[in-house]
C-alpha cells in the first residue's frame, strides 16, 4: 500500500474502532460485557478494510463510509456469536466463545443485540443501503441453513458446498466492497465490478477458512482445529477426498471416517491427521488460488489508482493467510 493510502486507511480504521466500541455499549452490564467480548478479542477487521479500500474509488471522506464499515463488522460479529452456538465452538479470536464463556442463550441474545445496533447505524445510510444489507443477510442465513441441512439426494455435493460458501460468507464480503464504492459515489460500473470481485474474494476467503480449519493450530487461527470434521460439515478438501482425488493406502480409511460421527476424540484425531496429509489439501489450495486469480483479473479492469493495488493485495492475502 502506498504511504498516503496507508495513512488515510489507518485514520479511518481508528475511527471505525471508536464507533464500533461506542456501538456495543449497553446499560445492561451483561449485555455490555458480552457484546464487548469479541470486539475486544481482536479479529482481522477484513470487511471494514474492504469498505475503506473500495471507498477510494470515489470520495473516501463521504459521511457514510465509517458507519458502513462498522455496520458490516457488527453484522459479521453477530453472525460469529450465532455461528459458534451452531458449531458448538469453544474458542473464537483466541478467547473463549461467548457460548462457552456464558451460555447459548447469552450468545444468541448478544448476536441479536449486535444486529439491532447494526440496523440503527444502517438507518442513517438510507433505504438502498438497508435493502442491500437485508438481502445479503438473507443470503447469509440461507447459506447457514443449507449447510446445516446438507445437500439433497440428487444435488451435486460440491456445487451445494460452493453455493453455501457464497451465501454464508461471500454475501457480506461483497456488500462490504459494494457499500464502500456506492457510498463514496463511485460510478455504477465501478460499484458493480467491485461488488462482483469482492464476492469472489469472499468465496476464496471461506475456502481458505475451511483449509485452515484442517491445517492450522489454535495459536494461528484463534479457533479449534477440526471443528468442521467434528460437526460433520463437509468442506472442500473432504469433497475432494470423497470424489476420489489421490489414491494413497489410507484413502479408504479416510473416506470411511468421513461417513462416521467424529465427535469421538480418537476417531476425530485420526481423521484430522489423515486429511492433513492427503493430496486433497493441495487440490483445495489450487481451487483457492483460482478463485483469487479470478477476483484479481476483475479488479485489474478498474481504474489504476493506488487502492487498486491494495485491493489486488487482498487476493494474495486470502491465499497466503494463516489465521
Ligand atoms: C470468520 O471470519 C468467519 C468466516 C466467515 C470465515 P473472519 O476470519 O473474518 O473472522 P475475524 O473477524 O478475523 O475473527
Ligand atoms: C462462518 O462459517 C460463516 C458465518 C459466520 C456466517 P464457519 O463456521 O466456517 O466459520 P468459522 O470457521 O467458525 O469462523
Ligand atoms: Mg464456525
Ligand atoms: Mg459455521
Amino acid at each position: 500500500m502506498s504511504d498516503d493510502l496507508a495513512r488515510d486507511v489507518q485514520d479511518q480504521l481508528d475511527a471505525v474502532e471508536n464507533l464500533l466500541m461506542s456501538s456495543v455499549q449497553s446499560d445492561d452490564p451483561l449485555l455490555a460485557t458480552a457484546s464487548k467480548h469479541l470486539v475486544e478479542a481482536g479479529g482481522k477487521r477484513f470487511r471494514p478494510m474492504l469498505v475503506l479500500l473500495a471507498s477510494q474509488f470515489g470520495d473516501p471522506t463521504a459521511p457514510g463510509i465509517v458507519p458502513a464499515a462498522v455496520v458490516v463488522e457488527l453484522t459479521h460479529l453477530a453472525t460469529l456469536y450465532h455461528d459458534d452456538v451452531m458449531d458448538e465452538a469453544t474458542v473464537r479470536r483466541g478467547s473463549p466463545s461467548a457460548n462457552s464463556r456464558w451460555t447459548n442463550t447469552v450468545a444468541i441474545l448478544t448476536g441479536d443485540y449486535l444486529f439491532a445496533r447494526a440496523s440503527d447505524l444502517l438507518a442513517d445510510l438510507g433505504p438502498e443501503a438497508v435493502r442491500i444489507q437485508a438481502r445479503a443477510f438473507a443470503r447469509l442465513v440461507r447459506g447457514q441453513i443449507q449447510e446445516t441441512v446438507g445437500p439433497l439426494e440428487d444435488t451435486d455435493p460440491l456445487k451445494h458446498y460452493l453455493q453455501v460458501v457464497a451465501d454464508k460468507t461471500a454475501s457480506l464480503i461483497a456488500v462490504s466492497g459494494q457499500f464502500g464504492a456506492l457510498l463514496a459515489g463511485a460510478p455504477p460500473h465501478v460499484v458493480d465490478t467491485i461488488t462482483s470481485a469482492s464476492e469472489k474474494i469472499g468465496v476464496a476467503f471461506q475456502l481458505s477458512d475451511d483449509i485452515l480449519d484442517i491445517a492450522s493450530d489454535t495459536e494461528q487461527s484463534g479457533k479449534t482445529p477440526g471443528t468442521d470434521l467434528r460437526e460433520g460439515i463437509r468442506t472442500l478438501p473432504m469433497h475432494h477426498v470423497l470424489a476420489g482425488i489421490g489414491s494413497g493406502k489410507d484413502d479408504a480409511r479416510l473416506r470411511d471416517l468421513l461417513d462416521q460421527d467424529l465427535t469421538d476424540d480418537t476417531l476425530h484425531t485420526e481423521a484430522l491427521t489423515l486429511l492433513r496429509a492427503h493430496p486433497a489439501m493441495d487440490r483445495a489450495r489450487a481451487d483457492l488460488r483460482r478463485w483469487a486469480e479470478d477476483a484479481r483479473a476483475e479488479i485489474l479492469t478498474l481504474p489504476d489508482i493506488p487502492t487498486r493495488a491494495a485491493y489486488t493485495g487482498l487476493c494474495d492475502y486470502v491465499v497466503s493467510r494463516t489465521g
